[in-house]
């Protein structure tokens, strides 16, 4: 790791422990011969997914999602001997590539099943899964698909069937009605097609109960440490710290204006702490004037614009003591989730995580470091 007092960036600290700890915690939720699979696309959430596939697969985890064939492609040379399914199913013609690098597609429709089986004829039995949409109506093969698919299973034709899914919409509200309404709907297709492991749980899903795990699940967030339930107090251990060097502190006189815009004036003279991170790191513009951050254990407010790089802190109350160049300010850790982060932020936790900047500085850790 960098010496503290060097440096002028924000970082990104993964606790890979807490990533494995709660591997085993969605692990206690399932019953005897449940598998439960690691979702990795989108770099890991943003956290890195090789490193996070390595500790998942310390801790038996041996089947993986991500969305893209070169997410796939990038996690093959982590794990060459995991089962890879790649979400977003092959582009028409690369279905060959698939085969080369052992990644099994999520076949979405119809016509990928059709090509999929071209492909399994001509080089032998490759794996796949197979989409069932029960009501996201985004990916999978919709109703009038399944029919013409149960009426001829044939055409399947030589796929290594491994996994039959399907992908809750609402699974985050443990009453949402839609829940038992695919629930039943997956329950129904599933026996219309040929035996297959099947899977139906992302992270929420896993808590809503043994009906829903069938015979994988796939978390994602809960494994980085997102709450399953937001309403609810948080079943997982929290994974990562953000953390922005100080890089200087001014007195500015009353009257005085602060950041782009010059959108802030001050009505007192001001102690004003500038810390290196900003926009381009994923801490969101909309947080100007608006957010507050920890300095030396204590709470302040950002004040003005957030830059590209810089955000201006309101520093007053603390002594100068506290302000050391060099030291880290917290944006998230102990004091702050990224779920409170991503409240402040006008969106959630998925899409602060999988937007941090690629310049964070990234530190796996194991244990509290
Ligand atoms: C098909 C599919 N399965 C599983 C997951 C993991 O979901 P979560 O991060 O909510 O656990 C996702 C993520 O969106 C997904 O698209």
């Amino acid at each position: 790791m960098t010496d503290p007092a060097t440096g002028t960036t924000a970082r990104l600290v993964v606790d890979l422990s807490a990533i494995a700890a709660n591997y085993r915690r969605l692990g206690a939720e399932l019953g005897a011969g449940v598998v439960c699979a690691g979702v990795l696309k989108a770099n890991g959430y943003g956290l890195g997914a090789n490193r996070i596939g390595r500790a998942l697969w310390d801790e038996g985890c041996r089947v993986f999602f991500v969305a893209h064939f070169e997410e796939g492609q990038t996690l093959r040379e982590a794990l060459p001997g995991a089962e890879i399914f790649v979400l977003n199913g092959a582009a028409p013609k690369d279905e060959a590539e698939f085969a080369t690098h052992r990644l099994a597609p999520t076949l979405n429709s119809l016509a990928e099943v059709t090509a999929w089986a071209r492909l399994c004829a001509r080089l032998g039995p490759h794996p796949a899964a197979l989409h069932i949409d029960t009501g996201m109506s985004r990916l999978g093969l919709p109703p009038e698909e399944l029919d013409i698919l149960a009426a001829e299973p044939a055409r399947l034709g030589a796929i290594d069937l491994r996994l039959v899914m399907s992908h809750l919409a609402c699974g985050e509200e443990r009453g949402h009605p839609m829940n038992a309404r695919q629930l039943a709907a997956f329950e129904e297709a599933r026996a219309r097609l040929p035996a297959a492991r099947a899977s139906l749980a992302n992270s929420s899903g896993i808590f809503l109960g043994p009906r829903y795990h069938f015979g994988l699940v796939r978390p994602g967030l809960a494994l980085y440490g997102g709450n399953p339930f937001p309403d609810q107090p948080n079943p997982m251990r929290a994974t990562v710290r953000i953390e922005a060097r100080l890089l200087q502190v001014r007195n500015v006189d009353q009257g005085g204006t602060v950041g782009y815009g010059a959108a802030r004036i001050l009505e007192r003279r001001t102690k004003i702490a500038t810390i290196a991170i900003g926009y381009a790191d994923g801490y969101r513009r909309n947080l100007g004037d608006r957010d507050r951050v920890l300095v030396a254990g204590q709470s302040v407010p950002v004040i003005g614009r957030v830059s590209m790089d810089l955000v201006t802190l309101d520093v007053t109350g603390l002594a100068d003591g506290a302000l050391v160049p060099g030291s880290w300010v917290e944006i998230v850790g102990p004091n702050r989730t990224v779920e409170d982060l991503a409240a402040q932020s006008g969106t959630i936790d998925y899409e602060i995580l999988t937007t941090l900047g690629a310049r964070l500085q990234r530190h796996y850790v194991t244990g509290a470091a």
